[in-house]
């Protein structure tokens, strides 16, 4: 792979910004200033600036989700999470891995990762999602042992799911499926509703605490690798 689509790929970084590094001599390939863009590279242990850069071939991008947008591509009247990326994140065939209803807010994962997407939300799958969930009545006894065995809805028997709740109208919910509006027609087939949702976490993954509503981070090395260990 030529040095600048190394850079570009890596940093994220437009094409142009990255040759200018390389003819700058701030880039170095295996400890030797390259001033070429084209140089090749593979397997080379390339720095900018003296600081070591890891190639990425996929994006992971985390992102608050606030309440109002809806988790499609595109769409005629709500702003989508697509609309919230800077433009430095936006890059091409990034997808949702796991959609949220236009009113639940919290953790959406967007990747270009294909299989690792595929994987994790296979049906067979057993990897586990945690939601805030705020009801409009308590929650019995009673109905957290209806959600362990599995709640049956219209179409489908749901896997158990296990509440632990904080306080008599609210809890933490964990699922391992992802079915349309799934949790808040469990708590319908049990005659409750869901006033507020919160997505925390996927397979492990939280929702950085230090990201406001409506903002976006890269996922760190260290997010990846723990998440890709869960394919
Ligand atoms: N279950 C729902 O009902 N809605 C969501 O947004 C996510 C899970």
């Amino acid at each position: 792979m030529r040095l600048d689509k190394f850079l570009s790929d890596a940093l994220n970084i437009p094409r142009a910004a990255a040759k200018k590094a390389v003819s700058s001599g701030r880039v170095t390939v295996n400890g030797t200033i390259i001033k070429d863009s084209g140089h090749h590279v593979e397997e080379a242990a390339v720095a900018l600036d003296g600081q070591p850069v890891r190639y990425q071939r996929y994006c992971y991008i985390m992102l608050h989700k606030p309440a109002g947008c809806v988790c499609a591509n595109s769409d005629r009247c709500d702003k989508t999470v697509f609309d919230l990326l800077p433009p430095e994140y936006r890059k091409k065939d990034l997808f949702v891995c796991g959609r949220l209803d236009k009113d639940t807010t919290g953790l959406v994962l967007l990747t270009n990762n294909g299989p690792l997407a595929h994987r994790l939300l296979a049906p067979k799958s057993n990897l586990f999602k945690e939601y805030l969930v705020t009801l409009r009545d308590p929650v019995t006894e009673e109905v957290v042992l209806e959600l362990q065995r599995g709640v049956a809805l219209k179409d489908l028997r749901c896997r158990p799911a296990y509440f632990e709740p904080l306080s008599a109208n609210r809890g933490i919910l964990r699922i391992s499926e992802g079915k349309y509006h799934q949790i808040k027609r469990m708590f319908a087939a049990l005659g409750n509703q869901v006033t507020a949702l919160h997505r925390q976490s996927i397979h492990g993954l939280s929702l950085d605490p230090a990201l406001p509503e409506g903002a976006c981070r890269y996922l760190t090395n260290d997010e990846i690798i723990s998440l890709e260990k869960k394919e």
